[in-house]
């Protein structure tokens, strides 16, 4: 069978002029690359989670928008800017919470704005560049992530994590699953703990099986198995990702981090939000101004089983994240460091000292 560690999450395929993925929604059982030239495909993909998770949403939005605008036939500079914006505002409609998505399309327009006296063929390179950037940053982003995040446990620690924050959901380490490839390298011998994460499964179908392909030593638990295996002292540390960040340190992640994260607190087990500065929004005071994504009912009632599995009409709520609590939350790992509480000032440091 196909290893998923020999396939790219997520690139340009500059001979197709294609925005080029792995199918999330096939995996694990069929490994199926998608190369996507329209915008309603890529749109797509982001909503139906066939790329997803925070940076790899970003990276795909890069991408995808330069596949999306390279061939207009324009010599007029206000002409491609309105086409840009108009690709730029659908792109940013396909999912509300995760931050990178914005992050990656601003970054994308800011550079037709700051070259608008140049040619549009001069301005398509520059996104054709930019686009390249913002994917290979997310690979060093990610390794100093992990080189941080390996300095707050040992060799033989049990780590846990939820959702996929794994190289699935990044270009090649992943956030939360970095220090985990690093531990390995170095034989650091970890037992790592995969929440299946309902309902979409991120945890069973994408993270336990990206790092059993990569020869890691898993163990998948149900979402309402944590406590139990943090009672027993199988875990020392949790890391998670993060789809956004607010000012304050309230962290939105997959929908059950908050429960993981409490529980982790009742254990005394040090719960660590790894985060790339990409995906902290500092516009946002708190986690309760961070727009929630709900998806459809389905998800929950019938998806995976062979009939439904719930009362017809029964009310069903499927809120796709939610909000950690700062106060929850032992340390940010960014790729410029640790930051503890107050997160207020250890956040705004990080961006002060940013280059
Ligand atoms: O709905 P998803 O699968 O896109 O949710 C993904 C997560 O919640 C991840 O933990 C988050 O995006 C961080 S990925 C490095």
């Amino acid at each position: 069978m196909n290893n998923i560690t020999d396939f790219e999450t997520v690139y340009l395929d500059e001979e197709k002029g294609a925005l080029a993925i792995v199918d999330q929604t096939k995996l694990p059982n069929k490994i199926e690359m998608l190369y996507l030239t329209k915008a309603k495909e890529i749109w797509d993909a982001i909503y139906l989670l066939k790329v997803r998770g925070a940076p790899a949403i970003g990276v795909a939005a890069a991408i995808g928008i330069y596949v999306l605008v390279k061939d207009e036939q324009t010599d007029e500079m206000e002409k491609f800017q309105s086409k840009f914006h108009e690709v730029k505002e659908y792109l940013a409609t396909s999912r509300p919470t995760a931050v990178n998505l914005f992050w990656a399309l601003d970054r994308m327009e800011k550079v037709v704005a700051n070259n608008c006296k140049g040619t549009v063929s001069e301005v398509i390179e520059l996104l054709h560049k930019e686009a390249l950037k913002i994917r290979e940053e997310d690979i060093e982003v990610c390794r100093k992530i992990g080189e941080y995040a390996l300095t707050l446990v040992k060799p033989g620690d049990g780590l846990l994590t939820h959702c996929n924050a794994g190289r699935l959901a990044t270009v090649k380490y992943g956030t939360a699953t970095a220090p985990m490839y690093l531990g390995y390298e170095k034989g650091y011998d970890f037992h790592i703990f995969v929440d299946e994460t309902r309902p979409l499964l991120q945890g069973a179908r994408l993270t336990a099986f990206e790092l059993k392909n990569a020869g890691l030593d898993v163990t998948l638990i149900c979402d309402n198995m944590s406590g139990m295996v943090m009672k027993k002292g199988l875990v020392q540390a949790v890391f998670v990702g993060c789809d956004r960040v607010a000012a304050n340190g309230d962290t939105a992640n997959k929908i059950g981090t908050s429960v993981v994260a409490a529980v982790a607190k009742y254990y005394d087990v040090p719960f660590y939000v790894c985060a790339p500065t990409s995906t902290i929004d500092m516009t946002l005071a708190s986690g309760s101004e961070i727009p929630i994504e709900e998806r459809s009912e389905d998800e929950i009632t019938e998806m995976w089983y062979e009939k439904r599995m719930a009362p017809e009409e029964v009310n069903v709520f499927n809120p796709c994240f939610d909000v950690t609590d700062h106060e929850l939350i032992t340390g940010i790992v960014t790729e410029y460091g640790v930051v503890k509480a107050p997160y207020e000032e250890s956040l705004k440091r990080i961006f002060e000292n940013k280059i």
